[in-house]
């Protein structure tokens, strides 16, 4: 079956008051992703031609966010929040002559699940109007649904509820789908003459029946549809996005020692086979191949490893790390903007920034790349099967040829070429006897103090 052409809606325009915050609501983060990407990433499922935001408070931020998923976002200003309604409103004149169904989502609904964006396309075939609906445990204050087996009558607000309705446990999650024309006319005729005095999204439905045309309700586990209102509900969301990443590692043949140690970001790629032990935590943009393994205690973020590579325990990779396969690297290590070319060994106590590391180079313990002068950073190269000294200060901008060493305690200012040994430290002194000699000059002195206060 052809898929049908989808437009996406993804309303964000409100302040969270009660998220007590500067960032707009939709700018939390779950997963170390916005809470906005987590809702169009769920959207791109269905593949849509067209992507609209409706922004408002934080509206720039809000937009720039959007963007940095996809370039393709497009970006309206509600400059009022004057309900869900109002809001798809402000998408009308980007969507007007879009083909197809739309369907609208929330930025702060972070867990809706492809399959349920998919059973609703389905459900367009016998509802001009779909609903996702959910039995709530504790219905609360969200929209009741009023139902008559998939058939859906009308949506009734809290606010606007009576106590019979009020004891309806099916509930409206917000997210909605019809044919494009159709929902902007049926929005267009939207009034406010309700308890909240704002442009209801839900009052569509009635308005669809009204015209004879049929609504459907498809239901999801309550799950999927929990909306963060408050950072206590954001904690919840983060513990349920953990749960679920782990879930989905351990199912996709990663090995997780200690599963509920281990954190993921919305796009973390684990490769069949990766080996993760406690404690580790993963930043946005990480990719771990097959087979390659993270020892307890590692922070990674922004980075790439490949397969066959072993990182840590205590270790710290940071934007722009490229690990080629085999590569090592140990304990209290930092990598960041580096790349280290196959087999590369990066033991213990190391910094490497703004750097290139040929293939089966080996770093010594306490190697730093002395990559900033206080204003700009600096790039160091090293060759292919060097041997970098414990101790080596690289002073960047430096480089060190292939096979090449440098002597440890080195501080490498000058460029050393391919196949030389570098030296960059004082000579060593040695002077016979001197050290009891001196030990005993030292004693005879604190003596010599002690008697004088007595
Ligand atoms: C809405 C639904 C309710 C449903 C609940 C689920 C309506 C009228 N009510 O209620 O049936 O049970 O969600 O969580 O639709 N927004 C805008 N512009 C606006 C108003 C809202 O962009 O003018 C955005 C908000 O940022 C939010 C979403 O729409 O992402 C929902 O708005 P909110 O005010 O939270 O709606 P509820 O009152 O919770
Ligand atoms: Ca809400």
């Amino acid at each position: 079956m052809s898929r049908p052409t989808v437009s996406l809606i993804v309303l964000a325009a409100g302040q969270g008051t009660r998220m007590n915050s500067d960032l707009p609501k939709v700018l939390h983060r779950v997963g170390a992703a916005p809470m906005l990407h987590h809702a169009l990433r769920a959207g791109q499922s269905l593949e849509p031609e067209r992507v609209v935001v409706v922004a408002g408070h934080g509206a720039e931020q809000v937009a720039r966010a959007a963007r940095a998923f996809d370039e393709t976002v497009e970006v309206v200003v509600q400059a009022e929040q004057l309900g869900t309604a109002h809001a798809v409103a402000q998408a009308a004149p980007l969507l007007a002559d879009a083909p197809g169904e739309v369907v609208v989502l929330y930025g702060d609904t972070p867990f809706i699940r492809p399959e349920t964006l998919e059973r609703m396309i389905e459900m367009r075939a016998r509802h001009a109007v779909v609903v996702l609906g959910f039995e709530a445990a504790d219905p609360g204050r969200y929209g009741r649904l009023v139902t008559r087996g998939e058939d859906l009558d009308r949506i009734v607000e809290w606010k606007d509820a009576t106590d019979e309705e009020r004891a309806i446990t099916i509930c409206n999650s917000g997210v909605i789908c019809a044919e494009t024309h159709l929902l902007f006319s049926l929005v267009s005729e939207v009034g406010n003459a309700n308890a909240a005095g704002e442009y209801y999204l839900t009052d569509v439905v009635a308005l669809a029946r009204a015209k004879g045309l049929s609504a459907g309700v498809a239901i999801c586990d309550e799950a999927e549809t929990l909306g963060v209102n408050t950072r206590a509900q954001l904690a919840a969301a983060e513990a349920e996005f953990q749960s679920r990443a782990r879930a989905a590692a351990l199912e996709d043949g990663v090995t997780l020692t200690a599963p509920d140690t281990v954190f993921f970001a919305l796009d973390t790629f684990l490769g069949r086979d990766a080996i993760v032990g406690p404690n580790v935590v993963f930043g946005p943009g990480v990719t771990v191949e097959s087979g390659a393994e993270i020892r307890a205690f590692c922070h990674l973020e922004g980075c790439h490893i490949s397969r066959g590579a072993t990182v840590g325990p205590f270790a710290r990779l940071r934007p722009g790390a490229e690990l080629a396969e085999d590569v090592h690297v140990g304990n209290f290590v930092e990598i960041k903007n580096a790349v280290l070319d196959e087999g590369v060994k990066v033991g213990h106590l190391t910094y490497l920034g703004d750097a290139h590391v040929g293939e089966h180079t080996n770093i010594g313990a306490g190697t730093v790349t002395c990559n900033y002068d206080g204003v700009n950073k600096h790039r160091t190269e090293i060759g292919a099967h060097a041997f970098i000294g414990s101790d080596t200060m690289l002073v960047a901008p430096v480089s060190v040829g292939a096979r090449a060493m440098t002597a440890s305690g080195s501080v490498i200012t000058e460029d050393v070429p391919a196949e030389a040994l570098a030296v960059g430290r004082a000579r060593q002194v040695t002077k016979p006897g001197l050290a009891t000699r001196l030990m005993e000059m030292f004693r005879a002195a604190r003596d010599a103090s002690k008697k004088g206060t007595n």
